[in-house]
């Protein structure tokens, strides 16, 4: 895609949008690569602190063929959002609370981590680097991904020497187009007791692909998990947390080791209790799920996704979605907030 400051033929911006917007058709945004101009690397080795980062040119990254993150998969992402103000100034979103689950992460994985303070001054100067590429209100958001990891050489099974510290960011629209179409999958799982499903390892995402490109080849959008144990319980979509509503309690799995503790998931919570609703973490059966009146998915990528219908073995259950929902009241609160048009009473966002 086109980079720069130049008036866009596209969106037709006028001379003073064209300095705060990158030339791109905003209408045109989905949940696909888009190169922006910038990133951070920062570097730690052999036990030490981060020092030194910095922004850079956007480009490939070299590493050596033995490098911990290629051989072992010894990394972590990360992902939050930044939003254009009505008044264009850009907002994050809870940056703190994934720099921590970030060190929770690197503890896990035996790795060297960024402070919270670090992780914070990096995801902002990477979006101040490319705060052109913010979409306008109401378009998209840029998609901040930080990453950490194993960038040292190893042979035998270890840590790796060296850590990198890298973030990048990319403007994105809507995740999903319309309500979900879930498929529940008892063979596959995503993660067992014991394992590194509550920590946003890269080894959590590519054992999922299997079944999350067979339920799309289907007319799926994606799949749901069951526990590993003993397959009664659902747990979580391949790409976010999962709640169900009945007779307005809102329920969704406890985070009990294998449910990754997301900041939308944490969010919506939090706004729902504020509401008034009734909030539920606990285990749910599949049965709960089968007679639930609504179900939504929460993610930083998916935001909060109204689940349409899921089927499960032979059957196929539909939900109320729409204006009138529960998961659209939450889902403009959280947005409002987000985007600032909300008066941010609990101190969420941070201005870049
Ligand atoms: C996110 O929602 O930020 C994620 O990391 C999920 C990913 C599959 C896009």
């Amino acid at each position: 895609p086109p980079t720069g400051q130049t008036i866009s033929q596209t969106t037709g911006t006028s001379t003073a949008d064209a300095e705060t917007y990158a030339d791109f058709n905003w209408d045109e945004l989905g949940f696909d690569i888009v190169p922006t101009d910038y990133m951070y690397v920062m570097k730690s080795s052999e036990g030490e602190s981060f020092t030194q980062g910095n922004v850079t040119p956007f480009g490939n990254i070299e590493m050596s063929p033995y490098a911990g993150i290629l051989n072992y998969g010894q990394g972590l992402i990360e992902g939050l959002k930044a939003y254009r103000k009505e008044d264009g100034r850009v907002l994050l979103f809870r940056p703190e609370q994934n720099a921590q689950r970030l060190k929770i992460g690197a503890e896990r994985m035996c790795m060297s981590s960024p402070s919270v303070e670090q992780f914070v001054e990096a995801v902002k100067q990477t979006v101040r680097a490319n705060k052109h590429w913010v979409p306008p209100q109401g378009k998209g958001s840029l998609y901040v991904r930080p990453l950490l990891i194993g960038s040292g050489p190893v042979l035998g099974l270890c840590p790796a020497p060296e850590y990198t510290f890298l973030v990048y960011a990319s403007p994105v629209g809507n995740y999903h187009k319309g309500p979900l179409n879930l498929v529940v999958e008892d063979k596959l799982h995503r993660a067992t007791p014991g394992g590194t499903g509550d920590i946003k390892t890269v080894a959590n995402y590519s054992p999922v692909c299997k079944a999350l490109t067979e339920a799309r080849a289907k007319g799926f959008s994606d799949v749901l998990f069951l526990d590993a144990v003993t397959k009664k319980y659902i747990e979580e979509v391949s790409t976010c947390n999962i709640f169900i509503v009945k007779d307005d309690v809102i329920s969704t799995p406890a985070t009990v080791g294998t449910i990754l503790p997301g900041m939308t998931r944490k969010s919506i919570i939090e706004i729902a209790l504020d509401f008034g609703y009734q909030v539920e973490e606990r285990t749910i059966p599949m049965e709960d799920l089968l007679e639930a009146d609504e179900v939504f998915c929460t993610g930083t990528a998916v935001v909060v996704s109204p689940v349409g219908c899921i089927t499960y073995q032979d059957k196929r259950v539909e939900y109320k979605t729409g204006a009138e929902t529960v998961s659209q009241k939450l889902y403009v609160m959280l947005t409002g907030i987000q985007t600032g048009r909300i008066e941010d009473k609990l101190g969420w966002t941070v201005e870049v």
